[in-house]
């Protein structure tokens, strides 16, 4: 699948406020600063689509993002066609430092609302950062959609930035850690906004997903 076009839309403090839920929605959510916003970019080839800052806590709203694709059947048909076909959304990192007691409570709510009832959410991408040995704050985050029954998949970011054994080593240990608790391990995609690794794959899952739902 190609990206055909992509659209900032709208931010919305409460799901309430989003577009309406008339299209396939696939929300990308992790660690302040992990890279949601810069793997948006990659993935539809738009540096200046979604905002990034090296300073965390730069998304602070449910950012939705309309995109238009060109599915492999319609290129096998030649038609040519782009399909203003599905949402991306761009959420606000969780564990940022610096913030107030009740400013965390407050994005807790609007992202457990925004999880829990929006209605055509396809699927949340949950970021994790590859350079690192697993982390509490993530597992916990899982868990939680487990609770809320969610379904999620994991993207590791920033890939780039450590060496392609460290980067195996982190990701074996992350799903050992996932093994305790968890009898189903996620589909997973290993990425570098900076390399473009990673987003072949990832488009492709998103199309299967948006085709499953068509049938
Ligand atoms: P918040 O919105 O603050 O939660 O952050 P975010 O998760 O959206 O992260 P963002 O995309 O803004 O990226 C944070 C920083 O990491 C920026 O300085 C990016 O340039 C950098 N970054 C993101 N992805 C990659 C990557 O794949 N490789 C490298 N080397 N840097 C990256
Ligand atoms: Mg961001």
């Amino acid at each position: 699948m190609e990206i055909k076009s992509a659209k900032y839309l709208i931010s919305s403090p409460d799901y309430t406020k989003c577009p309406a839920p008339d299209r396939p929605e696939y929300a990308f959510i992790g660690r302040s600063n992990v890279g949601k916003s810069s793997l948006i970019n990659m993935l539809c080839n738009n540096d200046k689509l979604a905002k990034t800052s090296s300073a965390p806590g730069k998304t602070q709203m449910i950012n939705h993002f309309i995109i238009g694709s060109e599915s492999v059947k319609e290129k096998a048909s030649a038609k040519n066609t782009a399909w203003d076909g599905w949402y991306i959304v761009d959420l606000p990192g969780y564990g940022f430092a610096k913030v107030s007691q009740s400013a965390r409570r407050r994005w807790e709510q609007m992202i457990e609302n925004y999880l829990r009832k929006r209605e055509n959410l396809t699927m949340v991408f949950v970021l994790i950062d590859s350079r690192h040995s697993p982390q509490k704050i993530d597992l916990e985050f899982l868990d939680q959609l487990r609770k809320w029954d969610v379904p999620f998949s994991i993207i590791f970011t920033k890939t780039d930035k450590e060496s392609q054994a460290i980067v195996s080593k982190n990701v074996k240990a992350f799903f050992a850690a996932m093994k305790k608790t968890w009898q189903f391990l996620p589909q997973h995609f290993t990425t570098s906004a900076v390399k473009k690794q990673g987003r072949d794959k990832i488009l492709a899952f998103i199309e299967e997903t948006n085709n499953r739902g068509e049938e």
